[in-house]
């Protein structure tokens, strides 16, 4: 945590930390997987949503403990006071990556899809674990296909000046650096996507099962 968040959130004055008897390598044991967290960022209407439920499927199957942190339902609770500014896309993101985070603590795989379109937000959630324990997943799609798709009705809503801050439309997505994978949704079905993603989890040690 750098000095600003600190500053920020230095509100909660004489707390002291508790030591957990069981720890997340005990949990990893008897999980049978390690834990992560599994990032994915992209427009809205990219597939984050969908390739982290497909991928959570095949984890099931394979037996890992799972739980998909989705930005639309996060919204609805958690951050649900939250609107889509700047500051708030930031403390939406602070708050996921410390979620995430308690997930790996209970030894479980967290799939965040949150469009997360800060580098310096996405930055700070990775840097709140251990190197390794977070994946970044850059699905890429056009913004054509995306407005194409317009799952939601959004993106038009958004071109008829009704939606404000709209990512893509009148709110930036900054493309990541250095994701540890890109998923091209608009070139490849989803069953291929997440083999994509279940052969990077494989060759990490995450999921279970041989590197294929
Ligand atoms: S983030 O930018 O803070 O990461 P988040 O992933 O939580 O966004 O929420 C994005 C979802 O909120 C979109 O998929 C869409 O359904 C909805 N949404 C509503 N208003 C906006 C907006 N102005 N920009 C982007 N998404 C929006």
């Amino acid at each position: 945590m750098d000095d600003s968040t600190t500053q920020k959130l230095g509100k909660s004055s004489n707390t002291v930390w508790h030591q957990a008897i069981i720890n997340r390598r005990d949990k990893e044991q008897r999980n049978g997987h390690k834990a992560s967290i599994i990032w994915f960022t992209g427009l809205s209407g990219s597939g984050k949503s969908t390739l982290a439920h497909a991928l959570e499927a095949r984890l099931f199957e394979l037996g890992c403990n799972s739980y998909v942190c989705d930005g639309d339902n996060i919204r609805h609770g958690l951050c649900g006071d939250l609107g889509f500014s700047p500051e708030d896309r930031e403390e939406n993101i602070r708050r996921i990556g410390e979620v995430a985070k308690l997930f790996i603590e209970a030894g479980v795989i967290a799939l965040t899809a949150f469009i997360s379109p800060y580098r310096s937000d996405r930055q700070r959630a990775r840097a709140l674990v251990t190197e390794g324990d977070f994946l970044e997943v850059y699905c890429r799609c056009s913004l054509g296909v995306c407005e194409e798709r317009d799952v939601k009705g959004l993106y038009k809503r958004a071109r008829a000046g009704e939606i404000k801050e709209f990512t893509g439309v009148s709110a930036p997505y900054e493309e990541p650096d250095a994701p540890e994978i890109i998923i091209d949704t608009d070139k490849h079905p989803v069953e291929d996507c997440v083999e994509q993603l279940l052969a990077l989890l494989r060759h990490r040690g995450i999921a279970p099962g041989m590197a294929r």
